[in-house]
This record gives C-alpha cells, structure tokens and sequence, in this order.
C-alpha cells in the first residue's frame, strides 16, 4: 500500500522538496517552506465513477456579455462569456485597472451587478480615477482583503461579473505564504474560477508581470483561467495593445489597440494612421513595415540612425525589436551585400511604442539600416515586407495580399514584397518583387558595398 510520504513546498514558487530547506534552491528564498501532507488512499478504497460519452455531453450555447469597448470585445472573441474567467496580466502602470474601470461601467450601466474589487487603491482612488473616466455610479466597490469573502459578497450581491484589480492582493485564511506570493495567488484564484464555474459569474484577475518576468505570479495562473489578455506596450508611449495568449472562446489571433489619453483608454480603429501621423518621408533610415498582429494589419515605421563610433566596440541599439534579430541582420548585410557596420554605432527603433516580433520586419530593417548608412533616403511613401534567411535570400511571409491592401489603404507608393506567386494588386501601388538581399537594395536605389 503507498504510504503519504510528507513534502516541502516553497510557499514562494512552489518547489518541492523531501525534506526541510532554508533557503529554496529554486528561487533563493529564505525561509519560505511549509509542510504538506498528502492525503493519497489507496486505490482499493476509492470507487468507480462512470464515464460520459463524449457524444453525450451537453452543451449549453455560451452566453457572452459585450463589454461596449470594442476593441476589448474583439480579443475576448465578441464579449466575456459567463462563467469563465479571464485574467488581464500587464506590467504595474500600463492601465490595467483604467481599461477594466471602464468596462465595468459600460457594464453597470446595461443594468448589470459589477462588483468591483479594489485591492490596490482605496474606494476614494478608484472614485476619483472614475470621475476622471466620467464612469456609471452604479459599479459596487469592494476594498479587498480576504478572498473568501470576495466570494461569499459576489454571491450575496448576485454579482454578474467580478473584477479582481488585483488578485495579487488577495488572500486566502488557508493557504500558506504572504498575499502575492505563489501559493497564495493560486489559491485565490482557484476560488474565484470557482466561483465562476459555480455561479456563472463572468471573473476578470488583474495580475501584475514585472519586466524582469513571472515574479509575481500570474504564469502560475495561465492553466487555471479560460482567457489569458495581456497587455503590452510602454507606458511612457499612448499606444497600448490587448493581445490574447490563451482563449478557450475564442480565437488568440486577435488585438485591441488602446491609446492612453486623458480621459482614460480611448480605442484606435485607425492603428496604421496613428503610427505614420508625424513620419517624415524624405529622412533617411526608415522604412515603413506593414505588420500582422493576429489577423490585423498594421503599418509601423523601422527607423535606424548609423553613426561614426568612438568605441572599441561599436554600440548597438534596439527599441521595439530584438537586439539578436538587428545582430544577424547587420551580419547578413555584411556577408551578403557588402555593407559594413564594423566602424559605426547603430540604433534601431521601431516608432509608437510598438514591439515587433513579426519575421516579415527583416527587409524593412535591413532597408532602413542601409539607408541609414548610405544616408540615402528611400523614394516616397516606401514600405517592405519580407523574411530574410542567411544566405541573403529574401524569403515569403503569411498574409501578403493583407498587407498590400493596407499599405494601398494609408498612400503608399512603392512596395517591395518576397518573390512568390500570389498575385499582388493594390490600387495606386508599384509592387516590386525581389528575392535577393542585393536586387532588394538595388530596387529601393540603394548601393550596398560600403
Ligand atoms: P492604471 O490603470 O492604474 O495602471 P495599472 O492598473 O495597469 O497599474 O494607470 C496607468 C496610467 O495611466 C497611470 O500612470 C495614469 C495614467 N492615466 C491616464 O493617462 N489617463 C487616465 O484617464 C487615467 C485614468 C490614467
Ligand atoms: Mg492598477
């Protein structure tokens, strides 16, 4: 018969252990482990349940509420669907709290019972930060503490939807640790799921990601919710993006674009103009990239300043893009067209705040980086998209007729697009095909071989 061996769990980041430790070898921690006990009884003593046939599953169609914020209706698949749950992961400042303030009030106003958890500010804080936002009176505030009363007043209350803002400072009596510590994360929101599942309450988490990653803990939440948004962007720039990473009602290919203004989060239908708004045309170093985020495209602008160094080791800079990927570009440019950076410092932005982790950025890049060097600017309203692989092959990406559209849409003139066999016709666009680093340069009336 197996014996419940008794464990050690971090009450910091969960790690297991056989015997006591003082310091966690997972995490560093001091002090943090607790005793558990596994209860297991053995096999012979636990019953046999009956299986239900898959075929035999009801299912009752999924109600949604739209929360009236477009944008944010469009990453949750056309609303919150009852009885999930949904958690906003964001950096501390990013507008987390603004963003859910203002769906709860569209949604108080419908006559629906919102109650609102104010775990961080006080209700004076969030009735300010409401008067800012011109907010519905009618959301119920709830300083929160203990999380099984969250629970039990959501019930009381008839709640329709629950925000948590944030689950971070939430606890619960019977779980070890301090609020915001693993354990303690998990177990508040495995309550409020619960809840959720039990009541058909449609729950919203706020959690906290800090740059550095999960320290606060909303990774160890990911397989407990339906719905994963998280928001991106910087909080010094105005554009904000809602991305889904997990969504058990919907499709994860969709973003809601958000522009911070001073009445609150305001959505951008317009992303493409907001970016190109203030864009200097006939500067040397940028190029214009029509990117895809989901199924959205969306035109950013690649700028790239190159200058004389005086360091040993030349710097180089990105913003918006990742540092390794303008590395192997630099590298590529001067493997396979002769363009060296060896005596230059180079700096790479992607402009608004954007990050761009679409593979299609490469050709924009490397025109950028060339242009900048050359200090020959590129002719007219000039965009690209394409992979560039090693050997200096430009090579196809997804979504090419989207991107065309959307570059014909904004008045680009020129475009240079992967080799390939789809037809490309967008109104009032030269569209040149190119599949070599050297013909890509050469069509964009740059020279290469510096
Ligand atoms: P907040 O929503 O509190 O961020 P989070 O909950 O993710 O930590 O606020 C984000 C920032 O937005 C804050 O620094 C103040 C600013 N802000 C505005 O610019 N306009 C507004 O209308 C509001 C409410 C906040
Ligand atoms: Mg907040």
């Amino acid at each position: 018969m197996a014996r419940a061996r008794t464990e050690w769990h971090c009450s910091q980041c969960g790690h297991a252990a056989p015997k006591w430790l003082g310091r966690c070898p997972e995490c560093g921690e001091y002090g943090t482990f607790y005793e558990v006990t596994p209860s297991v009884p053995p096999v012979s003593a636990v019953a046999p349940r009956t299986p239900v046939a898959l075929a035999d599953v009801r299912v009752d169609a999924t109600t949604r509420i739209t929360t009236g914020i477009d944008e944010l209706d469009r990453v949750l698949g056309g609303g919150i669907v009852r009885g999930s749950a949904v958690l906003l992961a964001g950096e501390p400042g990013i507008g987390k709290s603004t963003l859910l303030l203002q769906a709860a009030s569209r949604l108080a106003s419908t006559g629906l019972r919102v109650l609102y958890v104010c775990g961080e500010e006080s209700a004076e804080q969030v009735r300010l930060r409401a008067d800012r936002l011109g907010a519905d009176g009618r959301v119920l505030l709830l300083p929160g503490a203990d999380v099984a009363s969250v629970v039990a007043t959501a019930e009381a209350q008839a709640a329709d939807v629950l925000v948590a803002d944030s689950i971070q400072t939430l606890s619960d009596a019977g779980a070890p640790g301090l609020p915001g510590s693993v354990s303690q994360v998990r177990a508040c929101a495995q309550m409020l799921v619960a809840l959720a599942k039990s009541k058909g309450v449609a729950v919203i988490m706020v959690g906290h990601v800090t740059k550095e990653g999960a320290v606060a803990g909303p990774r160890v939440l990911e397989h407990v919710v339906d719905t994963v948004l998280s928001f991106e962007g910087d909080r010094d720039h105005a554009h904000r993006i809602v991305r889904a990473t997990k969504n058990r009602f919907g499709s994860v290919s969709e973003v809601g674009v958000f522009e911070m203004t001073g009445s609150g989060l305001d959505g951008v239908t317009d992303p493409s103009g907001l970016a190109l708004g203030q864009r200097a045309h006939d500067a040397p170093g940028t190029c214009v990239f029509p990117t895809v985020e989901g199924t959205r495209p969306m035109l950013v602008e690649v700028q790239a300043l190159v200058t004389r160094t005086w360091l040993p080791a030349p710097r180089r800079h990105a913003v918006g893009i990742d540092l390794g990927r303008v590395h192997q570009m630099l590298a590529v440019l001067e493997g396979r067209a002769g363009v060296r950076f060896g005596e230059h410092d180079v700096y790479v932005s992607v402009v608004g705040g954007m990050r761009v982790s679409d593979p299609a950025v490469d050709l924009p890049l490397a025109l950028a980086l060339v242009s900048a060097r050359e200090s020959t600017a590129l002719p007219g309203p000039f965009a690209a998209f394409g992979e560039i692989g090693l050997t200096g092959e430009i090579r196809g990406v997804p979504h090419g007729s989207v991107r065309a559209a959307e570059c014909a849409r904004v008045g680009v003139k020129a475009l240079l697009v992967p080799d390939g066999k789809s037809p490309l016709t967008p109104d009032g666009v030269e569209v040149v095909r190119v599949s070599s680093l050297r013909s890509a340069l050469a069509a964009a009336g740059l020279s290469g071989d510096r």
